[in-house]
């Protein structure tokens, strides 16, 4: 199993990415000052509050609070989680992602060992049964009646096999007696659903006498299959259960199918079933998939968003369609920012998308694609319905109706339009209802924004110029002084100077990813963000100075007390002495 990416490797990534490179090749930069800038890429703005610094080698959104460094800036950028967001950094320098040796006692490593034996053989199993599948198809005695199925389908045998789609016959051990060697396999095929373990009986086959559909994952290996009954009979589909390897709520049915035949896919169409992925692409759409269960989860909208920048979901046009598309929807919201898009296809009565293109052609379902309903008119439609727009209740009532989905949705030219049409809705003079409204919806869910307390304390700045300059650390000597003083924020100011006399080379960016996630981090971040207006030849005499002052703080306050205490005659001798010195000193 691997192990942690060790964290000088991620030093050297932020050491050898140049932020304002990388962030100008997705957002164009423009010199200001010391700094880029740009529009922010995270929400909707008119005039730049977008900020890209070079020294600090962070990025900061006073608009938003968007904020952080090359990673952070990846990871909200592409939607891509930490390990993604280094495995993209690297991978833009040619560099190999190493993982430490993990530190696990012997037994645990053999136990890590046969975990990935185990998947890598569930993977090799599943990809023989699947090749088994397609070769029954074409040599079991029932080949013909299943052909003709398929072909009455309107299946050519190239699109047959571009989705790997077989057939098992009707029989309790059809695939078991071929593949079910020794009990060691026999559990296996249990473990992955393809056999089903009777009370006392010997496990038989789950799936008997149907057409069966693979389920890849992203990587192509099977990992499921969905079984369909020919012709007439109950249960019509049979799909595989949740395994180890296979986990519903995260695989879309035919994904990987559509990297594959579009090297730049642009867009991609949620449907329901099986047979509405394959006959899509039988008819030149080949860029379907199908959610696994009864509602696209957040998960599944997810890969679609990181895989493409339009989603067009397509249901039924009765009830539960529409109640599958909006759990759809209400799940999409928070992904929906500039640049993304969600609409909805709603399909006749007792039509499916694979009866719609078999009836009218790819060119009628590419129409009905180009004319699907954007998510805000989805929206309005919906929730338009549920009050009475002509009375000062029902007006009142839409901005309860709206604010929990607006307040998901990030900031965006999509929100603002909703805002618009929804003040357009109350009419003029309705200025206050309005404001109510933006100020309910505002998200707060998305971006950590950060609120920039602009007391200055020497704590704060001597943190911000270290920050900016990890050099100015070797200018103390020892922090054992500097650790003695209670003052709020010395325990971090202290631990920031040893880690950078420790890494005498480190950056802003590298001190950030040391906090990343941590309450410390957050403080961190907003120091970097603040603009103290200290320049760079004067940071080193105001670093200074401000240590000074901790000290020079701490001991009158110091003084205070053991004067206080001199005065109520409850000094000891060892203070008294202590206060002889601070007196001495201070003269
Ligand atoms: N489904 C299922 N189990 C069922 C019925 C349906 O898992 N008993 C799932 C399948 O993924 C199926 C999808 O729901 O593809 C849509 O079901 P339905 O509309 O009934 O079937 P179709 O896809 O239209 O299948 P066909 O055209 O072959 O009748
Ligand atoms: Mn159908």
């Amino acid at each position: 199993m691997a192990g942690l990416i060790p964290r000088q490797f991620i030093d050297d990534l932020l050491a050898r990415t140049d932020i304002v490179e990388l962030v100008d090749r997705h957002v164009p930069l423009k010199k200001a000052g010391k700094n880029y800038q740009a529009c922010c890429p995270f929400h909707t703005e008119k005039s730049p509050s977008f900020t890209v610094s070079a020294d600090k080698q962070f990025y900061h959104c006073f608009g938003c609070g968007a904020h952080g460094n090359a990673i952070s800036f990846v990871m909200e950028y592409e939607r891509l989680d930490f390990v993604d967001a280094i495995e993209e950094l690297a991978a833009q320098l040619n560099l190999e992602v190493p993982r430490e040796e993990t530190k696990l006692t012997p037994a645990q490593q053999q136990q890590q060992q046969q975990a990935l034996q185990q998947k890598q053989d569930d993977y090799q199993l599943m990809e023989k049964i699947s090749h088994f599948y397609q070769q029954q198809l074409k040599s079991s005695s029932d080949k013909e009646r299943v052909i003709n199925y398929l072909k009455g389908r309107g299946l050519t045998g190239q699109i047959v096999k571009t989705f790997g789609i077989g057939y098992i016959g009707d029989s309790w051990d059809g695939m078991m007696k071929v593949f079910a060697t020794n009990a060691t396999i026999t559990t296996q095929l249990v473990d992955l659903g393809m056999a089903i373990q009777g009370d006392k009986n010997r496990p038989y086959d789950r799936f008997r006498g149907r057409i069966m559909f693979p389920i890849r994952d992203k990587r192509g290996r099977v990992i499921g299959f969905g079984g369909r009954i020919i012709d007439e009979g109950t249960p019509k589909y049979l799909n595989s259960p949740e395994t180890r390897i296979y986990h519903k709520g995260r695989e879309l049915y035919g994904l990987y199918e559509a990297k594959q035949a579009n090297k730049n896919l642009q867009r991609l169409v949620v449907v329901e079933g099986y047979m509405d992925v394959v006959a899509l692409a039988q008819h030149g759409i080949n860029y379907a998939v199908a959610s696994l269960g009864t509602s696209t989860t957040e998960e599944q909208l997810q890969t679609l968003f990181r895989t493409v920048k339009e989603v067009i979901c397509c249901y039924d046009g009765d009830r539960a369609g529409r109640d599958a598309a909006w759990r759809a929807m209400d799940n999409a919201l928070p992904l929906i920012r500039d640049g993304y898009t969600l609409k909805f296809v709603f399909l006749p009565d007792g039509e499916d998308p694979d009866s719609l293109i078999r009836a009218q052609g790819q060119q009628a379902f590419e129409k009905l694609l180009t004319n699907a309903k954007p998510l805000s008119k989805f929206l309005f439609e919906h929730l338009l319905a549920q009050v009475d727009i002509n009375s000062l209740e029902g007006k009142a009532s839409l901005i309860e109706q709206f604010q929990p989905y607006l307040k998901k949705l990030p900031e965006s030219t999509l929100k603002d339009a909703i805002l618009t049409e929804l003040a357009n809705n109350f009419g003029t003079g309705n200025e206050q209802q309005l404001a109510k409204l933006n100020k309910l919806s505002k998200n707060t869910h998305k971006l950590p924004t950060i609120k920039i307390d602009t007391k200055i304390t020497p704590v704060r700045m001597a943190i911000a110029l270290l920050l900016e300059q990890p050099q100015l650390a070797n200018e103390i000597n020892s922090t054992l002084a500097l650790a003695q003083l209670d003052t709020p924020g010395i325990p971090l100011l202290v631990e920031l100077l040893e880690l950078c006399k420790e890494n005498p080379n480190i950056n802003s960016a590298q001190i950030l990813e040391h906090y990343r996630d941590s309450k410390k981090g957050r403080q961190l971040a907003k120091l970097l963000c603040w603009q103290h207006y200290v320049s760079k030849d004067t940071a080193k005499e105001v670093f200074l100075d401000s240590i000074e002052k901790l000290f020079a703080d701490f001991i009158k306050k110091r003084t205070e007390v053991l004067l206080q205490k001199g005065r109520t005659g409850q000094i000891t001798l060892a203070e008294k002495q202590e206060l002889q010195t601070l007196l001495n000193n201070a003269n």
